[in-house]
């Protein structure tokens, strides 16, 4: 942590789905928050000074053998604590009450009838019909731990919230942290500026001054690269490293030829207009001979990989004495590498620049390590990157040659862009891009016959994939209005030579993935 961040709340995670979650509702609240594992030591606590603790939920059972758990000198450190879900259950069975095992499960809507209006419930109105909440859980408080009293009750949970008498120490048994509980930020900003006196202070204008001035600091004299791939999180990377060192900063954008239609020249206009030291390499000619005849999806991945950070040694030396290999890692891959490993810890195996940090042997510099990626487009707009760029959707590394199913011809990537950059034409006028998370075109490796005027015809089929998804992990196909799916399926039909059918992809993920490959 930062000295800039002095005003923290430190949430310890067991495992919970909605770990993340919690944390970036505190960060909206502009009260910057870190996840640490529920395991870290006292010692490392105490020497972060948080504000407050949250203890986030969990899928264990408070007696589980292998339960997770925490040592009660926690709660003598004199810092309010909130725990949420396990974390009330955890907090009650340390703290000397009980928690009784249930074999059933109160998932869903519950109705939170208010006892007492504590610190954590202050300005709610006591409503009879109650106040609309969130659980999911098994267990529940059975007797309060001594010194403990019930703030709020639910039908089937009588200790649906509690507060310490004298010390300030809470639990919820419901997930505030969920949009489903209407009350949810309420309660959080109870405990951040009333319990635990937090400063709203966390925001990216700041961020951004702070992190230039620890850039400067970190770099010296010494001289950075980067690799950009014309997404969101490189090129903040890069636009930040440029504020503070200007042209130390060395910038490799390389044309792989998997790039969506005139992408090469967009990116290179944009960064160019930002005064960036950009250094172009078309190496279109070497990934495609590479991937000549390869068809199985790894191995394209495996290639395009290797290859990339051949170009990019390659440029890298040409530079001369470099010191520093600026990433653009956000703060979810911090979390997975180092969270406890519940839900909230699966890894997620795709890298844009996979490989590079290994091999180069350079000191990372990760300027947005502590952000999450919605905090990633705030600092892009304040540092004046256009709505467009920051709202563009995720694109894969290995561009589209993992969208084009069989083997990768040019002829094929030229039918895949035209058809690919109408979808994006239609998704914008319509503005339906703005509102998914993904839309694009797949070629598929077979040909159907059609007719076109009195020709018969056998041609190329593409599918449209456009989904709706919050991180990715999990997402649905997008229920796109029946004309608009039309224009786009007549637009390709009609102005891209050598297509003949489009479908429309309708699989969720899972079982699908959102990529074909
Ligand atoms: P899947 O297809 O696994 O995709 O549901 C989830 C998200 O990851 C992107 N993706 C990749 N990104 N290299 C990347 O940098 C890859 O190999 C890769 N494969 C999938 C995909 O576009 C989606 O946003």
């Amino acid at each position: 942590m930062t000295q800039s961040h002095m005003q923290n709340i430190l949430v310890l995670d067991f495992g919970s789905q909605t770990t993340q979650l919690i944390a970036r509702r505190v960060r909206e609240e502009q009260v910057y928050c870190e996840i640490h594992p529920f395991n870290i030591d006292i010692k490392e606590i105490k020497a972060m000074a948080p504000r407050g603790i949250i203890l986030s939920g969990g899928p264990s059972s408070v007696y589980d053998r292998d339960a997770p758990k925490i040592s009660t000198e926690l709660f003598d450190l004199g810092i309010p604590v909130l725990g949420i879900c396990y974390g009330m259950q955890l907090t009650t069975m340390l703290l000397g009450g009980i928690v009784e095992k249930s074999d059933r499960r109160e998932y869903g809507h519950a109705r939170l009838i208010i006892d007492d209006p504590d610190k954590i419930f202050y300005g709610l109105a006591e409503k009879e019909v109650g106040h609309q909440v969130w659980m999911s859980h098994g267990d529940r408080v059975e007797k309060l731990a001594p010194g403990f009293k019930i703030i709020a009750h639910s039908e089937s949970c009588p200790v649906a919230a509690m507060a310490h008498e004298s010390r300030p120490i809470y639990g919820v048994q419901f997930h505030p942290e969920v949009a489903h509980t209407e009350i949810g930020m309420d309660v959080l900003d109870n405990f951040l500026f009333r319990v635990c006196s937090c400063t709203p202070d966390w925001n990216m204008s700041s961020f951004v001054s702070s992190s230039i001035e620890a850039i400067r600091e970190k770099v010296g004299n010494g001289r950075v690269i980067c690799a950009l791939s014309g997404g969101v999180d490189s090129t903040v990377t890069a636009l930040l490293i440029n504020r503070a060192i200007g042209s130390r900063l060395t910038c490799i954008f390389v044309n792989n030829g998997l790039l969506r239609k005139n992408e090469p020249e967009v990116v290179l206009a944009f960064l160019k207009q930002f005064g960036l030291n950009v250094v172009f390499v078309d190496a279109e000619e070497r990934f495609l001979s590479k991937l000549h005849g390869i068809s199985d999806p790894e191995k394209k991945r495996k290639i395009i990989g290797q290859e990339f950070i051949k170009v990019f040694e390659e440029e890298a030396s040409r530079i001369g004495q470099v010191d520093f290999l600026a990433q653009g890692t956000l703060y979810p891959d911090v979390i997975e590498s180092v969270s406890f490993k519940g839900p909230s810890a699966t890894i997620k195996s795709h890298h844009n620049v996979g490989g590079l940090p290994d091999v180069m042997k350079l000191e990372l510099i990760e300027p947005l390590r502590e952000l999450f990626k919605d905090e990633v487009r705030k600092v892009a707009e304040e540092l004046g990157m256009p709505h467009e760029l920051v709202n563009r959707h995720p694109f894969p590394g290995p561009g589209l040659a993992i969208r084009i199913l069989g083997e990768i011809t040019r002829e094929r990537l030229d039918i895949l862009r035209e058809a690919d950059a109408l979808v994006l034409e239609e998704m914008k006028t319509s503005n339906w891009y703005w509102k998914v998370w993904q839309a694009f075109a797949v070629l598929l490796p077979i040909r159907t016959v059609g007719v076109m005027g009195d020709e018969r015809t056998y041609d190329h089929v593409v599918a449209i994939r456009v989904v709706d998804s919050l991180d990715a992990m999990t997402a649905d196909w997008s229920k796109l209005p029946y004309d608009l799916l039309g224009r786009m399926s007549n637009r390709i039909i009609n102005e891209v030579k050598g297509v003949n059918r489009v479908c429309y992809d309708i699989s969720s993920k899972p079982p699908a993935t959102i990529e074909w490959e």
